[in-house]
């Protein structure tokens, strides 16, 4: 049968970014009979709308189902007030949750043409292409015991880093079959010097190496990372690290880049009964009401998001690269969406412009 996708467009730009993503997978079925079963839904402020919850029971059931989802964006000022159990970014938590993703993919990649957009000098960047995987699902925002206590006369805030070797084993293993993928390198990142979890973190990773003698594994403490991550970014490929230091990372590294209109996602989870990993892709980007029914939203990060559903749900790397090629292209030639516009200005094409001359 062929691959099944959910699609889960949500609220604001998140319908407009995906439906430039629709018309690439149309394009894939009849040029390169590649067909998808494709199925749509309601999610976020959407599904919150129609059914009263920001995620319906089918819904799930739907994504635990298909072979990956592909999701928009959730949220907009008009939920902003809803009770916490019915906002729309708890339909994603619940889909995060539900689906086991713990393993959180984040490319920095920098086209050469966006170079300049970058804070950093164009040499540093220029060519930039590296992957931070963040476990998602454990660490200092899930651990035990958390809250705020009275302990004498004032309060005490307690967070908890917490991971079992299971947590870290599978978050490693995540990284070392994606750098298998890639140029074979894996730079693990912790505080092993201040931190038990990370010490266990150090040990498990190694160990989890040995099944990888082909992967060149390399440790270092997380701060450190952060200054290398700015300073000669290019020395990494894969880089494997913790919930929180992987969200602090990611971020910065992700601004490496530029614009939040380029940064696809993806969230793996634990194997299906196909052997393939349950997996949502998603631009890094929100529903970014402020331009929202404006046809002005870059679509650039949820098509990048699609090509890494081509290459790590569907096994067709090779289609992924035909895709993030015609991205670069007309990038390359000059397409810009308002988002990419530098101060020497000139004419911004709308999404769907931007869709069609990739298509093109
Ligand atoms: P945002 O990412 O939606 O927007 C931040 C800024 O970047 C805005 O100025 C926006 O216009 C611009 N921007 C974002 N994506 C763009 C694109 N594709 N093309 C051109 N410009 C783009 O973040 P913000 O404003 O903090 O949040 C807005 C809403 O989105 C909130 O309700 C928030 O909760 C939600 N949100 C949802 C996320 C998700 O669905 N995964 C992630 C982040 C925020
Ligand atoms: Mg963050």
């Amino acid at each position: 049968s062929n691959p099944s996708l959910l699609i889960l467009p949500g609220d604001g730009i998140g319908p407009e970014v995906m439906d430039q993503v629709v018309r690439v997978i149309d394009w894939f079925g009849a040029k390169r009979d590649m067909p998808f079963d494709v199925s749509t839904d309601l999610v976020g402020g959407a599904a919150y709308d129609a059914h009263g919850t920001p995620l319906h029971d089918d819904t799930m059931a739907k994504a635990l189902q298909v072979d990956a989802v592909l999701l928009g964006a959730v949220g907009g000022p008009k939920y902003d007030d809803l009770d916490f159990s019915v906002k729309p970014e708890r339909g994603l938590l619940r889909l995060r949750k539900e689906m086991d993703l713990f393993s959180n993919l984040r490319p920095a990649q920098c086209f050469d043409a966006l170079a300049d957009f970058s804070s950093l000098k164009k040499d540093i960047v220029a060519g930039l292409d590296i992957m931070i995987v963040r476990e998602l699902t454990s660490g200092v925002y899930f651990g035990e015991p958390r809250g705020i206590f009275e302990e004498g006369n004032e309060r005490v805030g307690i967070n908890t880093q917490r991971y079992t070797e299971g947590e870290i084993e599978r978050a490693a293993r995540s990284a070392f079959d994606l750098a298998m993928k890639r140029s074979k390198k894996l730079c693990s990142m912790e505080k092993a010097n201040v931190m038990e979890s990370g010490i266990l973190w150090r040990e498990v990773v190694t160990r989890v190496g040995q099944d990888y003698p082909e992967v060149e594994l390399s440790h270092m403490y997380a701060d450190n990372g952060a200054m290398q991550l700015v300073r000669a970014p290019k020395q990494f490929d894969v880089i494997v690290t913790d919930n929180l230091f992987g969200d602090i990372l990611s971020d910065c590294a992700a601004m490496l880049t530029g614009s939040l209109g380029m940064l696809p996602s993806a969230s793996l989870g634990a194997p299906m009964e196909n052997g393939r990993a349950r997996a949502m892709y998603e631009p890094v980007h929100g529903s970014a009401p402020d331009i929202a029914g404006q046809g002005k939203a870059n679509p650039i990060a949820c098509m990048l998001s699609f090509a890494m559903a081509l290459r790590y749900s569907f096994d067709h790397g090779d289609e992924a690269t035909r895709l993030e090629n015609a991205i670069e292209k007309v990038l390359a030639d000059g397409a810009r969406t308002a988002d990419l516009m530098g101060p020497e200005g000139g004419t911004a094409l709308s999404t769907t412009e931007m869709g069609d001359v990739i298509l093109a």
